[in-house]
């Protein structure tokens, strides 16, 4: 996958620069961590990803009237949990996959001890992040309790241990947006508060922009399961046909593809709904809306 790549949305790419010089600032570990061990932080964390989660945190921010300097933090903090929760995703205990965003995966390049290590490390350093760099000392503890909240038991967390329960035979639209919901959409969701709290939205903004987001990240997943099944492996830097190997619960399997094109098509619609009172200054936002329902990666 190439961040240069014309699918991405064209304001975001100045963007992803400073993120992921942010990024990699943000893991000068001292020499407790052992260089193997930051090498490989390093190899998942700075990967080509789309970093979308970051420049969700950052205009959503904007919007609100804040600045990119001021919401750095959260956006980090948001792609460290992301980067975490993809390296334990694919280790063999879980979806068991040797590709992500087209490098070998982390055990794969390293081992699963260090994919594991590294999992805990991006974890721990998320909410150090916030805790130490979000001022005043309040609004870093409301953000640890988002981001904690969005990245724990009841969400992404619960999400991931649904999505892997094979005792459950149950392939209902009901079941599976729950699934959704929490494991994909509850980041998109804490994003897009992270920023608007950082920016000290009123409560109409910040309610906006929860709705986008939950709209965004619901549609976010229902493309992503279209591509495993439709997408070109080149494209997308993860193998595909996974899904139904694994017997997962997801919209073309529940819904069919036409279906679910349709349904990601009337999430988008939605997301931007939300947004509409804010005017031009949510622009960016409603861009990468239409980019989530068009993208190939
Ligand atoms: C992949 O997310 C994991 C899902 C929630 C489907 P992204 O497609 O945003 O991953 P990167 O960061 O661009 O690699
Ligand atoms: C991943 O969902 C969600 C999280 C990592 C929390 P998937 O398992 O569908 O993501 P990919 O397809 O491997 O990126
Ligand atoms: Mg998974
Ligand atoms: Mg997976
Ligand atoms: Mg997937």
């Amino acid at each position: 996958m190439n961040l240069n790549s014309p699918t991405l949305p064209d304001l975001g790419r100045e963007l992803c620069q400073r993120i992921d010089e942010s990024l990699l600032r943000s893991i000068e570990f001292d020499s407790g961590c052992p260089e193997r061990l930051r090498e490989a932080i390093q190899y998942c964390l700075l990967a080509p990803g789309k970093r979308l989660r970051p420049q969700l945190v950052l205009f959503a921010a904007e919007a609100c009237g804040g600045s990119v300097e001021s919401a750095l933090p959260a956006a980090v903090a948001v792609e460290m949990i992301h980067a975490y929760s993809l390296v334990h995703d694919d280790l063999p205990a879980m979806d068991d996959d040797d590709l992500r965003r087209g490098r070998p995966t982390c055990h794969k390049q390293f081992d699963e001890a260090t994919a594991i290590l590294v999992g805990d490390a991006l974890l721990a350093r998320a909410f150090e992040v916030l805790a130490t760099e979000i001022q005043p000392a309040e609004r870093a503890a409301r953000c640890c309790a988002e981001l904690a909240r969005a990245a724990g038991a009841n969400e992404l967390v619960g999400g991931q241990a649904d999505d892997l329960d094979q005792s459950v035979n149950e392939h209902s639209i009901e079941r599976l947006e729950f699934i959704h919901r929490r494991k994909t959409g509850a980041l998109f969701r804490a994003s897009l508060r992270l920023g608007a709290i950082v920016a000290e939205a009123n409560s109409r903004e910040l309610a906006a922009l929860d709705l986008y987001g939950q709209h965004l990240g619901l549609a976010f997943q229902v493309v992503d399961d279209l591509l495993d099944v439709s997408g070109s492996e080149s494209e997308v830097g993860k193998r595909l046909g996974k899904d139904a190997d694994h017997g997962k619960v997801t919209y073309p399997s529940v819904l069919g593809q036409e279906a679910s094109r349709r349904r990601a098509e009337v999430l988008i619609d939605q997301a931007c709904q939300a947004i509409e009172g804010f005017g031009s200054s949510v622009a960016p936002l409603r861009e990468l809306a239409l980019f989530v329902r068009r993208r190939k990666n």
